[in-house]
């Protein structure tokens, strides 16, 4: 069943979340299940459905390991989200592996893909001092090719994928990372080239948003970054910065907030910082969402973690931020889209970074979904959030 009106899918909705007695998910943990034949989108509305009310785009970044091959999480990619991005595959080390031979196809799988499940793609990311191919770098600062060789690449590799992309990317990731947790510049190969070719070494930045808006003046472009939730040295520095480009007249048209979270520090003044940024004229999105806990080590592995909060109160925690984040998102008009670093706990970045940590998603590895995610449509189904602009 497809349902089109906004006030009756909340009327079923709420119907829905009070009626379902938790004791009928008993045999999974408690945790509705799904991809079994009976889908979360058959009995209750999806997350893409009830964020329509405000206009705020769901959505995930996307495993094209898993997207396509592995039905259930197909299913939930295409039924609880309205916007997807690519978790890895539209970086340059994987577009362009061999210098001047592009490798498109799994991007195009994904864009194909949301066209076809009516989703809008949020593109990740063109520049990047992470992920870059190995012919140009391995470590990010340092390179075999001249400083005027480094921004010719960047202007063909920024030049090439947006056009190959032209028309199907909503909002692009122009520039991810550039800043330090100092407010300082990262002194990446792209900012070391320009700083030896005479000019200041974040004008790599200006550029690549010109060169992204010249192939595809429709796309919204954004600067990405992780720690600018909350008023310190980075977001001030990256404020102060996107400052810089507006008056410079460089087309910069919002900045994401990555929204890594950790339950061990303090909620973020999040949506002070959404506000600030708006206020700017610039749209704003909560870009690659997770909120991250201690676990229980895995008695049957040693060594290993599955993916249950150490205690109840942390599993408390993450619950809260996880509506918070939601919460400081719906209140900021532009705050256009509100996106999750993944779909599942087995298939997130996070174990494999921080040890002893995860549970970060919205579903566990056997694709159920969280008490998290119950959290997001109670927030969607309650929160009276302006209508996105
Ligand atoms: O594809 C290779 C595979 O061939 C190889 O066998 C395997 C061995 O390790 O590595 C595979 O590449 C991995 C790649 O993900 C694809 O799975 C890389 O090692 C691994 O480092 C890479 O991690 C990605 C990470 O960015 C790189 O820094 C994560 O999946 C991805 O979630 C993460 O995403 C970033 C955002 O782009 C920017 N913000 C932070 C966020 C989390 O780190």
């Amino acid at each position: 069943m497809r349902i089109r009106h906004p006030l009756l899918v909340v009327a079923l909705a709420t119907a829905a979340l009070t009626a379902t007695p938790a004791a009928a998910f008993a045999t999974t943990g408690g945790h509705p299940p799904v991809g079994s034949g009976t889908t979360i989108h058959d009995t209750q509305p999806s997350l893409r459905i009830l964020a329509q009310r405000s206009g705020l785009r769901v959505g995930a970044a996307v495993n094209m390991d898993l997207y396509g091959s592995d039905a259930t999480y197909t299913a939930i990619v295409n039924q609880q989200f309205s916007t997807v991005s690519p978790e890895n595959v539209m970086k340059w080390q994987l577009v362009e592996p061999t210098q001047g031979t592009y490798d498109w196809a799994p991007a195009d799988r994904l864009v194909a893909g949301a066209r076809a499940a009516h989703q809008l793609v949020r593109g990740h990311t063109l520049v990047w001092h992470n992920q870059l191919p190995s012919w140009l770098s391995t470590d990010g600062v340092t390179t075999s090719f001249t400083p005027q060789q480094v921004r010719d690449l960047l202007h063909k590799h920024v030049t090439d994928e947006v056009t190959h992309f032209k028309g199907q990317i909503w909002q692009w990731d122009v520039v991810n990372e550039a800043f330090a947790d100092d407010g300082t510049p990262r002194q990446d190969i792209f900012y070391q080239a320009y700083q030896a070719l005479g000019m200041n070494g974040t004008d790599y930045i200006a550029d690549a948003f010109r060169w992204a808006h010249e192939a595809d003046p429709r796309a919204l472009l954004f600067y990405n970054d992780y720690n600018l939730e909350f008023t310190g040295a980075k977001s001030n520095a990256v404020y102060a910065f996107v400052q810089q480009l507006q008056a410079q007249g460089v087309p910069i048209d919002g900045v994401g907030f990555q929204g890594h979270l950790d339950t061990q520090y303090g909620f973020p003044d999040l949506q002070n910082n959404l506000t600030r940024f708006a206020a700017l004229g610039l749209k704003v999105a909560l870009t690659e969402v997770d909120v991250r806990t201690f676990v229980q080590p895995d008695p049957a592995n040693p060594g290993a973690y599955t993916d249950i909060p150490l205690t109840p109160a942390l599993q408390a925690t993450q619950q809260s931020y996880w509506t918070q984040l939601l919460q400081a998102c719906l209140a900021v008009r532009q705050c256009l889209s509100f996106t999750a670093w993944g779909v599942d706990d087995g298939h997130s970045w996070i174990p494999g970074v921080f040890h002893g940590e995860g549970a970060g998603l919205l579903f566990d590895p056997s694709y159920h979904p969280k008490p998290q995610y119950q959290e997001l449509r109670k927030v969607l189904l309650t929160t009276h959030a302006p209508r996105r602009s």
